[in-house]
């Protein structure tokens, strides 16, 4: 009874202190600081005053020679002529396209956090250097797009229920119409992805447990990097919150177009939104409908472990990999098939001592670029927070949901 009477009194407290930092959050929101030209003479030149619709873009002058001498209006048509482009610089050892991506709600830096600015202004930085190609996508390109591009996907899109669901799916969407490399505005470069692969991330390397050697020599057309390595024989990872011992990141990646895993994704998660159409007589717009996706987890229906068990499912069918061997040799890529996998460090260094696995600092060469987890707690609800909390101090609540049910939590 007594260790009871202890669990009630750490949730009373971890819910304290959950209040204490949404409280401190909103009034820490609510400072918006001036935008300085001098401090971000980038974001000045390319967002300040840009016109068009959907969202912010950059193409380097050269990219544009011999294009029509039509001025797109839209990002989405700036979109399809990236697309159409052949002979798009790469990045060395890929044929990933030097193009980047990112989406936020608004494309004027005025509104912005200052750490948003910051990213940004590094990512512009990274861009310039490179000759790259830049898209800021804001909810209104996103919806284009997916008009545009995707369109059978957009009614059962429009019926989830979360605003993340359709960010992660995007995400997908743009890389396999455009490609290029995609990162969440809370991401900060370390090295210009220009630079991201080295002649040395392609050696061959082994499978310490059934000595099987992975020696691909395909041509790079996706990078993708790790967000949890764990033991699979110990509960460390679903106690961390991961779906899988080895999971990937969805923050950012880089795919070649069109790349079959991506079509995977999307497959995978058309056939679910079937399921619920079938069993609601083809809408989604019941109560009913609505509540049945409502239900579903966002980790697995759209987020990282979606895109996970896609990349999983597709090397292992293609190329025999077995997928708890990437938590080997746990500072080095490892190539399999097309699909370059970074180390844990590639897009998550810098972590704590707490869920660590392996991470490295920030410094470190093999780092590609930090994810500054902004807002990730900002926004999370008493009771995500209370199965967190259970997970991580007491090894229960293993079926939690991990992310807030509806607008109401
Ligand atoms: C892109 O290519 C498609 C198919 O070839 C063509 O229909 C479309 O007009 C092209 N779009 C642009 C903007 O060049």
């Amino acid at each position: 009874m007594r260790s009871m009477r202890g669990f009630h009194q750490l949730v009373i407290l971890a819910l304290g202190v959950q209040v204490l930092l949404f409280w401190l959050s909103r009034s820490r929101d609510a400072t918006l600081t001036a935008f300085s030209p001098a401090r971000y003479p980038l974001l000045t030149k390319y967002f300040i005053g840009h016109q068009g619709e959907g969202g912010v873009w950059y193409l380097p002058p050269e990219w544009i020679q011999g294009q029509s001498s039509r001025v797109p209006s839209t990002i989405v048509e700036v979109a399809e002529i990236v697309r159409n482009q052949t002979n798009k610089p790469q990045i060395p050892h890929s044929t990933i396209p030097l193009v980047m991506h990112q989406t936020w709600k608004t494309t004027n830096p005025f509104f912005w956090s200052e750490e948003l600015r910051r990213n940004t202004e590094k990512w512009l930085e990274a861009v310039e250097d490179a000759g790259m190609a830049y898209f800021l996508w804001d909810d209104r390109g996103v919806s284009q797009f997916i008009k545009y591009f995707e369109p059978g996907l957009e009614y059962g899109l429009n019926a989830l229920p979360r605003k993340v669901e359709q960010s992660d799916v995007f995400r997908i969407l743009v890389a396999k119409w455009v490609g290029g490399v995609y990162s969440d505005m809370d991401t900060e470069p370390l090295r210009n992805p220009v630079d991201w692969i080295k002649e040395s991330d392609r050696e061959a390397w082994d499978d310490p447990a059934t000595g099987v050697v992975y020696d691909s020599t395909a041509p790079i057309q996706a990078i993708v990097g790790l967000e949890a390595v764990c033991r699979p024989d110990t509960d460390q990872y679903w106690r961390m919150g991961y779906k899988y011992p080895v999971q990937l990141t969805q923050w950012s990646f880089a795919w070649t177009p069109d790349h079959p895993i991506l079509q995977r994704f999307l497959d995978t998660l058309a056939a679910t939104l079937q399921d619920v159409l079938s069993n609601y007589g083809g809408t989604l717009e019941s109560p009913s409908a609505r509540m049945e996706l409502a239900n579903l987890d966002p980790l697995t229906l759209t987020g990282p472990a979606a895109f996970t068990a896609a990349v999983r499912r597709w090397l292992e069918g293609t190329t025999g990999l077995r997928w708890n061997a990437l938590a080997a040799h746990a500072d080095r890529s490892k190539l399999v098939g097309d699909v370059l996998i970074l180390p844990i460090t590639g897009f998550s260094p810098g972590r704590g001592r707490y869920g660590n696995m392996g991470s490295k600092p920030i410094t470190d060469p093999s780092a590609r670029l930090v994810h500054h987890a902004q807002g990730s707690w900002r926004k999370t609800s008493l009771l995500v927070e209370y199965g967190k909390f259970c997970r991580t101090f007491f090894g229960l609540c293993r079926d939690w949901p991990k992310v807030p049910h509806n607008i109401l939590w």
